[in-house]
C-alpha cells in the first residue's frame, strides 16, 4: 500500500467530455489538450480514454509527449503546441504529429525535411491575435505568408490562436481578439491557402464565446473536472477528475503548550490529538498550505498546524473521536459529503487550479478508477 497515491476517475473525464462535446455544433472536433502529463491526470491513459470519447485531436507543449503517444498506440493526429527542434523534424514526419509554426527558420527547416521525404508536412501556423506570448504577430503574416508560398513541402492545415482572458467576464478584449483572428483567416483565403482547422478557444472560450468555436476547440481544465474561473457566464457541470489520498501514519496526544513542526510556528493550546500524514512539498503538497490547509478524514474536515514539510504534515483531529492510525486521508477530493476542490487549495496559494493538478500528479503513483464501478 502506497503511503498516498492519486485516484483518476475516468467516468468524471468521460462526462466532463460530454458535457464540452454538448456545447458544439456538429463542424467543430475537439482537440483534447494533454500536455503536461495530461495536467497532472496521466497522459496515456487520459488521452485513450478521451480518443474512445472521440476527441479528434489530441495536444501536447513537447514532441517527446507525442512519441510517447505514439509508441502506447494512442494514433490520432497529435498538435505539438510549441514546435519542433530541428533533430526532432525527421523522425517527426512520420510520426503524423502537426507541429505548430511561428518562425520562419522552423518552416523553411520542416519543409526541406518534407522533400527529402517525399511528402508533405502538416502544420498549423500560430498567430498572436492579442496574447503577446508565442505566435507571429499580425503585422508580420503577410510577409510570413509570402514566404510560406516558396516551401511547398508545407501544407498549413490549420491556423491557431490563444486567447488571454476569456476566463474573465468582460469579453470585449476576446471580441478583439476574435476579430484579428477573422481577419487573418481572411488573409489565408485571400492567398488561396484553404484551413481546414482554425482554434483559438481553450476551455473558457469553448463554454463562453460559442462563435469562436471555428472548426476546433481546445479544451483542457474543464476536461479534468474544474472551470477556468469563478467569473464564467456559462460555467459547464464539471466533475473533479482527480482524488489524492493518503493516511495517518502515526496519531498522538499532545499537552498544550507543545510545538509542532519546524519554526514552531504552531503551539498547541489545549491537550490536542495530532495525526501525522506521509505527505509534503515533494509530494505536490504547496508549503504554502502550512498552518492553512484542510484535510478530509472519516468525512469530516482536519486543518494543517504546523509547516509542511518535504515529506509530511500534521493535522489537527481533536475533534474526530473516532480517528485511528492507518485512516484513509483525503487531500484533494470527496470523502463521505464532503470535498477538498483544487480552487479551494489553489485559492490559499494564491495560485490557479492547473498548478495544483500538475504539482500533485506530477510525484503520484496513479490508480485508474471507472466511478463506482472501482479500479479498471
Ligand atoms: C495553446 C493552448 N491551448 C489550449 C489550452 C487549454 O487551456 P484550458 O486548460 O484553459 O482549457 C492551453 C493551456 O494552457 C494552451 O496553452
Amino acid at each position: 500500500m502506497p503511503l498516498s497515491w492519486v485516484e483518476i476517475d475516468l467516468a468524471a473525464l468521460r462526462h466532463n467530455f460530454q458535457e464540452a462535446s454538448r456545447r458544439l455544433g456538429d463542424r467543430t472536433l475537439v482537440v483534447g489538450v494533454v500536455k503536461s502529463d495530461a495536467y497532472g491526470h496521466g497522459m496515456v491513459p487520459v488521452s485513450r480514454e478521451l480518443v474512445a470519447c472521440g476527441a479528434r485531436f489530441l495536444a501536447v507543449s513537447k514532441y517527446w509527449e507525442a512519441q510517447e503517444l505514439r509508441e502506447r498506440g494512442v494514433r490520432v493526429p497529435v498538435i505539438v503546441l510549441l514546435g519542433l527542434e530541428p533533430e526532432e523534424v525527421e523522425e517527426a514526419l512520420h510520426q503524423d504529429v502537426r507541429p505548430v509554426l511561428f518562425r520562419s527558420d522552423h518552416a523553411r527547416m520542416i519543409h526541406s525535411a518534407a522533400v527529402r521525404a517525399g511528402r508533405k508536412a502538416k502544420v498549423h501556423v500560430k498567430v498572436d491575435t492579442g496574447m503577446g506570448r508565442l505566435g507571429i504577430p499580425m503585422d508580420e503574416v503577410p510577409a510570413f505568408l509570402d514566404e510560406m508560398a516558396t516551401l511547398e513541402g508545407l501544407d498549413i492545415e490549420g491556423v491557431i490562436s490563444h486567447f488571454a482572458v476569456a476566463d474573465e467576464s468582460d469579453k470585449s478584449y476576446c471580441e478583439d481578439q476574435v476579430q484579428c483572428f477573422r481577419s487573418v483567416l481572411q488573409t489565408f483565403h485571400q492567398r488561396g491557402i484553404e484551413v481546414r482547422y482554425a482554434h483559438i478557444s481553450n476551455s473558457a472560450g469553448l463554454l463562453d464565446l460559442p462563435h469562436a468555436h471555428f472548426q476546433l476547440v481546445r479544451p483542457g481544465i474543464m476536461l479534468y473536472g474544474s472551470q477556468p474561473s469563478s467569473e464564467l457566464l456559462r460555467p459547464a457541470d464539471l466533475k473533479p477528475v482527480m482524488t489524492f489520498k493518503s493516511r495517518i501514519l502515526q496519531l498522538k496526544s499532545m499537552h498544550a503548550g507543545r510545538p509542532i513542526g519546524y519554526g514552531r510556528t504552531y503551539v498547541t493550546h489545549a491537550p490536542t490529538r495530532v495525526a501525522t500524514i506521509p505527505v509534503g512539498y515533494d509530494d505536490g503538497y504547496s508549503r504554502l498550505l502550512s498552518n492553512r490547509g484542510v484535510v478530509l478524514i472519516r468525512g469530516v474536515r482536519a486543518p494543517v498546524v504546523g509547516r509542511v514539510s518535504m515529506n509530511m504534515i500534521t493535522v489537527d483531529v481533536t475533534h474526530i473521536p473516532e480517528v485511528a492510525q492507518d485512516d484513509e486521508v483525503v487531500l484533494l477530493g470527496r470523502q463521505g459529503d464532503d470535498r477538498i476542490t483544487a480552487d479551494g487549495l489553489a485559492d490559499l496559494c494564491s495560485t490557479i487550479s492547473y498548478e495544483v493538478y500538475c504539482s500533485i500528479g506530477k510525484h503520484h503513483h496513479k490508480l485508474f478508477i471507472d466511478g463506482a464501478g472501482g479500479e479498471t
